[in-house]
């Protein structure tokens, strides 16, 4: 949601014309490519070689004869054309005498929600288009949907073709009733239904004299006239600090994009996390200090005090805060092939700011067609969930139906640093808000005096069968014997108890993971050195375990034993199980395993016996200084 065009960006107000943002979604068929064709031609924003291209473009690649085919003044990109489809969303510009737009052309597909949801989420407007013929689609209620969740607030049902059912009032007036009882529930502030022909023009810019039945406007001069109410300049001031700008000790700014509202030199702020007040002592920019500036304008602000700012820190007016929590409900919508895990940590940005962050709970899908809740345990490619999240720190937001600037993030993969997903989100939840941390009278440095040895967590990964059982029930006998304090959590052995509940898909095993990550943490705080005998087969919760210890506490032991030396072991006859197609999601078989590109210690079973890796083990934890 990152590359959408701010109006600043178009300097499309600097003649006084107020902008409107719009997105147009439909079908590949609907007409779309052809209709935003037709706005640009329409207001004149073909030059007249690219026409004369067009003309010639038509002849070759078009669809509609003799004619000028708009749609290839839009379907710029050669594979589209020879596709017959938009992959990406694109953002184009025109302007008529009253006012100036901007139309984000997304993607009809189907597998491309993820693209119309980018268009949408600054798009004041959305132009929804039916395929006289064919009436409402699941995708148009698809759009329309996502279009809502995305706090689009306005929708224009152009109803396009009609001349090819002969400029039917009926059939008109039968998709408008369809349509409406479905969009009731979507809350929009106004539906207008439009009877048009994109590729004959009719009530584009101009009503059609075939249409004498149709009293609204035409498709422009609603979208000249409409009031969007869109104005972030009138909400609660929001600026998210980019960088913290400090050339000498004689100044220091803080610098950014002012997310909503408004701002004088001199009014009071406070910093939202830390509730530290001062008051904004110079706005500055490149062209000098302004005494005002307001939402879309890039400054750099100074205090009138030394309050500690950092990058990402939101500056807010003292009486309009946002809220400040790290736990919160919010509809993710999930963009990436791999599917969203509740439990793996991923990195959520939101304003300027970055943070750890789980999926605490997916409390439901939404059936986009539907709109039913279904209970779902993940999300996949394109789906939308309604979840709990939580922050590793504290963060400042508003709702997303309050402001579509600070109540938006993107959920980011930890090791591709890729777009997984886009959230907006409701509400704050407050369950952990009364509680705080206990003091203990007793102190980790007391206990490992009484030790007399460090804590530390030996986690032991590997393919089922590869022998971390029997290594590290060596490494403990060997620790006991010494006079160490050890205990050993052990896969089969928690599961019938902690995680009596659990079983191996890939949602189960991040639970897995992450309640032996938190138990082993409880035994490092007594004192223990805790032996961790897990398949783990994620590397994304083997680093979140490792994350919640010390630098030098966790050790990741790779029990290195091919798949094939393991099947051929089979110690426990799950792989004989397994490759008959008794045992569904097993480790190597039917389930990914990967393997660790840093662990501390990598154990080769293939050239050591048992006591010899244990024994491997022992050495390395002398070496550490942990005996
Ligand atoms: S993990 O993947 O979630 O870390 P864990 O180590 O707790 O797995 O449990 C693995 C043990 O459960 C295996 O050693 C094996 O005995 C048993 N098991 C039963 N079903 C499966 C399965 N589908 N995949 C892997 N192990 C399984």
């Amino acid at each position: 949601m990152d590359d959408a065009p701010r109006a600043s960006d178009f300097q499309a107000d600097a003649d006084g014309k107020s902008l409107l943002r719009f997105l147009t979604c439909g079908s590949v068929d609907d007409g779309k490519s052809t209709l935003i064709g037709r706005l640009l031609y329409e207001s004149k924003q073909i030059f007249d070689d690219h026409l004369a291209a067009l003309e010639r473009d038509s002849k070759k690649h078009g669809t509609t004869g003799e004619d000028i085919d708009l749609a290839l003044l839009v379907d710029g990109l050669e594979a589209e054309r020879q596709q017959g489809i938009t992959i990406d969303v694109a953002y184009r510009f025109f302007a008529t005498a009253r006012r100036s737009f901007i139309v984000a052309d997304t993607p009809g597909h189907e597998q491309y929600t993820r693209n119309m949801a980018t268009g949408a989420s600054n798009a004041d407007l959305a132009i929804i288009l039916i395929d006289a013929r064919k009436g409402v689609l699941t995708q148009t209620k698809r759009h329309s949907y996502i279009c809502s969740l995305l706090g689009v607030r306005h929708v224009v049902v152009a109803v396009n073709k009609i001349d090819l059912l002969d400029y039917d009032q009926a059939a008109f007036a039968r998709i408008v009733a369809e349509y409406q009882a479905f969009a009731d529930k979507l809350g929009f502030a106004s539906i207008t239904p439009i009877p048009l022909s994109a590729r004959f023009g009719d009530n584009v810019t101009v009503r059609s004299p075939q249409t004498g039945w149709y009293q609204g406007p035409t498709l422009v001069e609603h979208l000249e006239t409409i009031d969007v109410e869109s104005d972030a300049a009138a909400k609660p001031f929001r600026f998210p600090v980019q960088w913290v700008n400090r050339p000498n000790l004689d100044f220091r700014g803080f610098a950014g994009t002012i997310a909503s509202g408004a701002i004088k030199a001199g009014d009071p702020i406070v910093v939202a996390a830390s509730g530290k007040q001062t008051r904004v002592e110079r706005i500055v920019t490149a062209d000098g200090d302004l005494a005002e500036a307001r939402a879309g304008d890039a400054v750099t602000l100074t205090l009138a005090d030394e309050v500690d700012v950092a990058r990402g820190d939101v500056l807010v007016p003292p009486t309009e805060r946002p809220e400040v929590a790290d736990q919160f409900a919010a509809h993710v919508l999930w963009m990436a092939e791999e599917a969203l895990l509740p439990g793996r940590p991923y990195l959520m940005r939101i304003g300027t700011s970055y943070t750890p962050v789980k999926i605490t709970a997916l409390k439901h899908k939404v059936d986009v067609d539907t709109l039913e809740h279904l209970a779902g345990k993940t999300l996949a490619l394109n789906e939308i969930g309604f979840c709990n999240l939580s922050t590793a720190t504290p963060v400042a937001f508003d709702a997303y139906a309050d402001n579509r600037e600070t109540g938006a993030f993107i959920l980011i993969d930890r090791y591709t640093n890729a777009t997984v997903g886009a959230g907006m989100i409701s509400f704050g939840l407050r369950r952990a808000a009364n509680i705080h941390r206990q003091d203990l009278m007793v102190s980790r440095p007391e206990r490992e005096a009484l030790n007399g040895h460090k804590p530390a967590v030996l986690w032991f990964t590997g393919l089922s069968g590869s022998g971390k059982s029997t290594i590290a029930n060596l490494v403990e006998r060997e620790l006991h014997d010494r006079g160490v304090r050890t205990f050993l959590l052990d896969g089969d052995n928690v599961r019938h108890g902690l995680n009596r509940d659990l079983g191996f898909t890939d949602e189960d095993r991040v639970e897995n993971i992450r309640r032996v990550g938190e138990v082993a943490k409880l035994f490092v705080e007594a004192g223990l050195v805790v032996l961790c005998s897990f398949i783990s087969p994620f590397r994304a919760e083997r680093r979140m375990v490792r994350e919640l210890f010390g630098q030098d506490e966790f050790i990741e032991v790779f029990v290195d034993t091919p798949l094939e030396t393991c099947m051929a072991r089979d110690p426990k006859g799950l792989y004989a199980k397994a490759k008959a197609g008794q045992i569904a999601h097993f480790t190597g078989v039917n389930s990914p395993y990967e393997a660790p590109d840093a662990a501390e210690l990598t154990l080769s079973t293939a050239e050591a016996t048992p006591a010899e890796a244990a024994a491997a083990v022992i050495e390395d934890l002398t070496a550490r200084g942990v005996l």
